[in-house]
């Protein structure tokens, strides 16, 4: 073929294991639960910076796999995943292991809505989804290269994923994605009833 595709864009999705997922899930939950009855300063953070009524964990209690045995076993099935996805991107770490620096809880109501960002300070996120109502918002990846594309025209409505400038990954419960830090996302609106569950998560190779 004579065209060919560069600067490739990876993300990993998978789900966490095959069996128990179910269980670790009620245990994740009930935590969840209570760390949100119990993080006043998390709820205040997270009502002047999380719109639409979630709540966050991310700046009051964001080391939770070292404080936490439910989220450090979180922490130990993660590590193939991480492994393999570092595989495919072929990192060269020099020797050095990518270590898991912060791991926090997301609740989003219908209407929440986390906003276009990306993650400063680490190597690779992602996120864990716990529970996941029905039709509920997905994670929004932006092309990185957007901001570049002056004159480009847009692309044929039914385009190939890798041609879209923007591309959702539907959440699925017991399921995790991974990316590269640098990559913005988002969460639109959350269109669904229930509450939208998800442990976000950083790692360092630093
Ligand atoms: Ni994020």
């Amino acid at each position: 073929m004579p065209t060919r595709s560069l600067f490739a864009t990876q993300i990993y999705t998978a789900p966490l294991q095959r069996r128990a997922a179910r269980a670790f899930n009620g245990r994740l939950m009930r935590e969840i639960h209570q760390l949100r009855a119990d993080d006043a300063a998390g709820r205040r953070w997270s009502t002047s910076n999380y719109p639409g009524g979630g709540f966050t964990s991310y700046s009051s209690a964001s080391r939770m796999h070292r404080v936490s045995p439910t989220f450090a076993a979180l922490e130990r099935l993660l590590a193939p995943h991480l492994r393999a996805f570092c595989r495919d991107l072929e990192l060269d770490l020099a020797h050095r292991t990518l270590a898991m620096t912060d791991c926090w809880v997301n609740i989003m109501p219908a209407g929440a809505v986390h906003g276009l960002h990306l993650h400063p300070h680490a190597t690779i996120s992602g996120t864990y989804y716990v529970q996941v109502p029905r039709a509920a918002a997905g994670l929004k990846f932006e092309d990185p290269r957007l901001a570049y594309m002056m004159a480009a025209p847009p692309r044929r409505a039914r385009c190939r994923p890798e041609h879209r400038a923007w591309v959702v990954v539907p959440p699925v419960a017991g399921h995790l994605v991974l990316f590269e830090s640098w990559l913005r996302h988002e969460v639109p609106p959350n269109p669904a009833r229930g509450e939208r569950v998800s442990v976000s998560f950083n790692y360092g190779w630093f």
